[in-house]
């Protein structure tokens, strides 16, 4: 008979029931929780940045449509998982002041400049593909609003992806300038988004105790290796090189071998000295002050709400 809180919520995790929020859980589960989605809403809030400076200098209306599309799915994104996020006891305004305060991450991918119009097409492509590899197994996580907020998010994604590909076959299919603008936000691209899957599985502090928890059905490197055996593959259609010599198909693994990842560079942008986190933060920092009116009409609001409803 299985009595103790910690072997009826192993025993829950084993036979693959979902932990929902007003479950017994450890508490360094939650914390994990907590800590996991809070920094993967930010991600989404912040990834609408780069994106963003492109919005009003896309080359159509069709593209500008896309990209905007794109952009506003990364907001509610960030919104269902703010909101998960709080189902399990962290308030939004904490969640907020410890971006602002560069106390909780963001994905490292969002601190890289976008030079070309190419890099949107990179962005969707390579940033959009690999977060696709890490989100759909996050859609069978054991925290049941976790993963019912991936499932909604992953549909989206996979347009993402797509129009970021379309994008760069468009651009294959131009003018040498167009082809070699596309090729120079590969080569910018392909190393910072093998560094999203985060560190290699021996230096991840969390993977483990994640695998256990199945907050993860994937290690970090599992991941990472499936994204580089699909864009090796893609790449060759969209008649694009990779930036690594080293890439190579092996038999005997049935996977692509890739060269080494510059992980200073990863441990550098992760400490907030990558080429756009002070950018980053401050936009974000700007508009949280200039959306202070906007709260406090809003409280205003519900405030009179609140007493016409009591008269
Ligand atoms: N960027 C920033 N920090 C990273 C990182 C990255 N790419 N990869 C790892 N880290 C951090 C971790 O947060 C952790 O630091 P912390 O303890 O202060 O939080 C540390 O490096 C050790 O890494 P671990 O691999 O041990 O940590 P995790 O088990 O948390 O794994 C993760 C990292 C794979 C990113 C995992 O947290 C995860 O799957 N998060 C949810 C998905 C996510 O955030 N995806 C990327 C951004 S979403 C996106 O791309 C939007 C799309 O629309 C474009």
């Amino acid at each position: 008979e299985i009595t103790c809180p910690d072997q009826v919520f192993l025993d829950k995790l084993d036979r693959e029931l979902k932990i929902e929020p007003k479950d017994w859980m450890p508490e360094p589960y939650r914390q994990t929780l907590i800590r996991q989605i809070s920094q993967h809403a930010h991600s989404e809030i912040v990834g609408m940045l780069p994106e963003g400076n492109w919005i009003t200098r896309a080359p159509s209306l069709k593209r500008k449509a896309i990209l905007l599309a794109k952009v506003q799915d990364e907001a509610g994104h960030g919104l269902y998982l703010y909101a998960a996020a709080e189902t399990l006891g962290i308030s939004r305004e904490k969640m907020y002041q410890q971006l602002h305060n560069g106390k909780a991450k963001y994905s490292s991918i969002f601190n890289y400049p976008t030079l070309s119009w190419a890099d949107i097409g990179a962005i969707g492509w390579l940033v959009d593909g690999a977060a696709i590899m890490n989100q759909v197994p996050l859609c069978r996580n054991s925290y049941g609003p976790y993963a019912r907020a991936m499932v909604r998010i992953c549909k989206e994604e996979s347009f993402h992806q797509r129009q970021g590909f379309e994008i760069l076959l468009t651009l294959s299919r131009g003018t040498p300038q167009q082809r070699a603008m596309a090729q120079d936000a590969v080569n910018r691209w392909w190393w910072p988004s093998m560094m999203m899957f985060g560190p290699p599985d021996a230096s991840s502090p969390h993977t483990q105790q994640s695998m256990r928890w199945k907050i993860k059905r994937f290690t970090n490197d599992e991941l990472r290796q499936k994204f580089v055996d699909i864009c090796a593959e893609q790449a060759t259609i969209l008649g694009f090189s990779l930036p690594d010599p080293l890439l190579k198909w092996n038999a005997t693994t049935g996977h692509f071998d890739f060269g080494p990842i510059n992980w200073d560079e990863f441990n550098q942008v992760i400490n907030g000295n990558g080429p756009c986190n002070k950018e980053r933060l401050d936009a974000r920092r700007k508009a949280w002050d200039d959306g202070e009116w906007v709260r406090e009409a809003a409280e205003a609001h519900a405030a009179k709400q609140k007493t016409k409803a009591a008269a």
